[in-house]
Formats: C-alpha cells, structure tokens, sequence
C-alpha cells in the first residue's frame, strides 16, 4: 500500500514538474536578462522537483530499512549502550563500528518518525546525547583537526586555541592517524585544552598496484571515515569545522563558521561552508573586500564546516580514497553549493605531505590569509541564499561589460565597473585562467570557485567574471 502511494506521488510530481516546465518555456524571450530569469526560474523548479524525487526514495527506502529494522531491534537492543572504549582492541572496533552503522539508521528513520509515528521514538532514539546547542541556543562547532606524522601540528593547534572565543560552543577534537610518537606528545601537551582521540585501526590497506605510491590517500580517507563517525555519531556533535594539521587560521576564523552557520542550516542547496577561496593569492582578491563571501560548486575543503545532516548522508557510502574529488562527483554534491570568502581564512604551510609540493610553491603558498577582524555574526548575510543570490548574481555578471585579457591588462578599459571575459569551450577557458594565474583545472566538470560555470576574481582594481554563456544549463563532465 504504501509503496503504491509513493509511486503514485512520485509520478504526479513528474508529471506536474513537466507540465510548469513547458508552460515557463512556452512563453516568448527576448533580451538577455529575461532569459536568465527564466532559467533560473526552470532551474529552481527542476531542483524541487529533485528534491521531491531523492525525498521520496529516502522514503521508500526507509519504508524498507524500517521492515529490517524491526527484526533487528529485539536481538541488539540490550547491546548499544555504554560499553567501554579500548581503541586498541580490534573486536571492539569492530563492535563500535556495528554500533556506529546501527546509529546512522537510526538517524536517517528519526528524522521520519518523529513527524509520522512517534511510537518508534522510544525504540529507535540512541544513547549519545546530542550536543547540538549551548544553553543560550547558541550552536555547539567541534572543530576536528586531523593529524598524522607532522608536530608542526602545534602551530596549527596554537592558533586554533588562541582565537578561540568561547571554549564550550568550539570543542577541539584532534584525531591522531599515524601512530607517530613525536606527534602524539606534542598533541598530549595540550592537556584539557583539547580532546585527543587516535585512529584504532592501523592495518595495512591494500592497495591496487598501480595505485602503491598513492597509499596514503588511503589512509587519509580511512581516518577521516572513522574520525567524522566518532565526531558525530559518538562524540554527538552536531555540526563539525574540519581542519588539517598545516592549516594557518585568520582571526576571524570562528567568527566566520559562526555567522555562515544559520545560512548552512537554513538553505538546503548549500552542504558546506569553507574557509578557503582556491584562486585566493594576493592580485587576484580585492583586499578592500574583507567581508565579501560567494557561493561556490566547487568543493573547496581546507577549513569546511558540515552538519551532522550531511554526514549522514556521505558516511555509509565513503570512499576508500581520494575522497575530495569523490564528494565533488555528482552523485554525492547534488548541485549542492558551498559558501566561501573573498579572502581566505585558511592557508596552508606545509609543503611536505601527501599532495604534491610543486602545486605548494607554484600556488598554495601565495593565498592571502585574511588579517581583518570581520563581525560576520552581526552582518545581513541573507543574499547568501540560493534565491537572492541567483538573481543578483546572474544580473551582474551578464550585464557586465565584454572584455578581454589584453584590453583589461593594458588598462584599455574606460566603463566602471565588472567586466566579462566569455569562454565557450574547455581550452578557452584554460587559457584565459593561465592569463591570469588562476587555477585551470575542473574536477568533475566544475572551475574552481565556479558558480554556474562563472570564475569570478580581482584583477587591477576590477571585478572580473570569466563565464559561460548566458544560457549555460550545468557542468560537462568531460571537461575535467
Ligand atoms: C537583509 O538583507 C535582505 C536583502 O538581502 C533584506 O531583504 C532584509 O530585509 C535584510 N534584513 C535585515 C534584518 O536587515
């Protein structure tokens, strides 16, 4: 019956979202700016109906979940609850992490029951109390530093603690891979300042042979499945900051996850909000614009905030490795955007690590950290939202004077304002990034900083949009 019901639903929703398609698309376009509006309009109404369709499968697939699960309940139940922890000890990891998929299916039918049947609540709530809110209703942000052979960990954990504000709301878990001595003591020096958890499982992974010298992206993904799970599903932590152990931080770092955080929670085309401006350098950013942030398709990473929402979603399905270009696939982004800053509040300072040093000296090594203190919590950041920003957006940047490289570089521009430089293709914009000095590379289709395809920078005094064509309708694949 009831999967009948979610057919019929899910049908007629296609069928309506087919239907307003052909309407809005009936109707005649003629300037520019029309048609960006109308494709907004389009794309937005694609997105709900999206949205309704993945709503529906969760729906039936918790249907399903909730069959096995109440098979399941009897036999586990006596078992969840307050087991002591001995991370060295294999069969309790494993225990632990039984407990740990059981408690990511107890979410994902929470979130359900509590408005469909709240019979189940009792049977399927869990033991980790949520912190989730300090008393004033102000949220709780765990940062979570990851860390491995490098005790220049300390210059990363020194700046974390000295602008901290407030010790209650920015818990500071460190989670420790590695086994390597030198760090560890370095980290435990730290007292109750920090939390100090380690990654238990420190197997050998096998690796396909032609992937050997890319071992440790193995390892990192492994520790980050482990540390998030523990973050969230153990520790009970509601909403994560993550940081790397070579990360600088700007002194308004907290105070621009804690004012990026009603719009994290609040809109549902954005999973995340990060520090980080990929095309950051000095040159390329206006230094004036300390307040300035943008939403973004690319997945920055480097200082990210997520919610415990979204983990839920990625922790059953994480990858083995690699897993920064993983969650920048399709599948996993779900046209979903992230908020990022004019000017970093991250930069990194190692040069040794598993990524390549080169793209350290060429590039990361000339990103701009932010020095200006930013009240973001007391700011209007409300067209950071999907709908007043794509709007605005879309209007700036196709209304912007047509320039190019050569004219901008030789100052040969007289209008104020934004300028556009168009690409139609994969190596026009290739070259034109190399022009300027930003980054050329696409992962999964998508320019760094890109939003809906528009690359948009400083150079010499002038916003400047490197951008598709006004009618652009989603990212090739192929390009990357
Ligand atoms: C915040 O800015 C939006 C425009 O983006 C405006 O509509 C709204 O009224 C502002 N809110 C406040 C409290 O000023």
């Amino acid at each position: 019956m009831r999967n009948r019901s979610v057919t019929v639903i899910f049908g007629s929703l296609v069928l309506w979202g087919l239907i307003t398609y052909f309407l809005i698309s009936d109707q005649p376009v003629s300037k520019e700016q029309d048609t960006a509006r109308v494709s907004n309009q389009i794309s937005k109404l694609e997105r709900r109906v999206k949205q309704e369709i993945a709503l529906n499968q969760e729906l039936f697939q918790n249907i399903k979940e909730d069959k096995q699960h109440k098979k399941k309940i009897d036999t586990v139940n006596g078992n969840t609850g307050g087991q002591h922890k001995d991370t060295n000890h294999v069969n309790q990891d494993k225990i632990l992490l039984e407990k740990e998929e059981k408690d990511i299916e107890n979410n994902n039918i929470n979130a359900h029951e509590v408005q469909t049947d709240p019979v189940h609540l009792s049977e399927t709530s869990h033991n980790v109390p949520i912190k989730g809110k300090l008393p004033n209703g102000s949220p709780i942000i765990a940062v979570l530093v990851f860390s491995c052979n490098r005790i220049t960990v300390q210059r990363c954990l020194d700046q974390l603690i000295k602008y901290r504000p407030n010790v209650e709301q920015f818990p500071i878990v460190v989670s420790e891979d590695c086994q390597h001595r030198q760090t560890a003591e370095v980290i435990a020096r730290y007292g109750n300042q920090i939390m100090h958890i380690q990654q238990p499982d420190q197997s050998d992974i096998e690796v396909p042979p032609k992937e050997k010298k890319f071992k440790g992206y193995f390892k990192i993904a492994r520790h980050y499945g482990w540390a998030l799970n523990h973050a969230f599903f153990e520790l009970g932590y509601d909403t994560v900051i993550i940081v790397e152990d070579d990360l600088d931080i700007a002194p308004d770092f907290f105070e621009y996850f804690l004012g990026t955080y009603p719009l994290l929670v609040s809109d549902n085309s954005l999973w995340c909000v990060s520090a980080w401006n990929d095309n950051g350098k000095a040159g390329l950013v206006d230094e004036n614009a300390v307040d300035v942030l943008y939403r973004t398709d690319f997945f920055p990473g480097l200082g990210w905030m997520l919610t415990r929402q979204l983990w839920t979603e990625l922790s059953p399905k994480w990858p083995k490795s690699y897993w920064d270009d993983w969650i920048r696939q399709p599948e996993q982004r779900r046209n979903r955007a992230c908020i990022r800053p004019e000017i970093s509040r991250t930069r990194t300072f190692g040069k040794t690590g598993v990524s390549n040093g080169m793209f350290y000296e060429r590039h990361l090594k000339y990103i701009k950290l932010n020095t200006e203190f930013v009240h973001f919590t007391k700011m209007n950041l409300t067209y950071l939202s999907k709908d007043n920003y794509d709007i605005n957006f879309v209007n700036q940047v196709y209304q912007s004077t047509v320039v190019s490289f050569s004219e901008l570089k030789n100052g040969k521009v007289m209008a104020p304002g934004a300028v556009r430089i168009p690409y139609y293709s994969r190596q026009a914009y290739k070259t034109t990034a190399k022009q300027f000095g930003l980054m050329d590379d696409f992962r999964s289709g998508v320019p760094r900083t890109g939003y809906r395809g528009v690359v948009t920078f400083f150079y010499k005094g002038r916003r400047v949009h490197l951008a598709p064509s006004a009618n652009w309708n989603g990212y090739d694949i192929t390009w990357s």
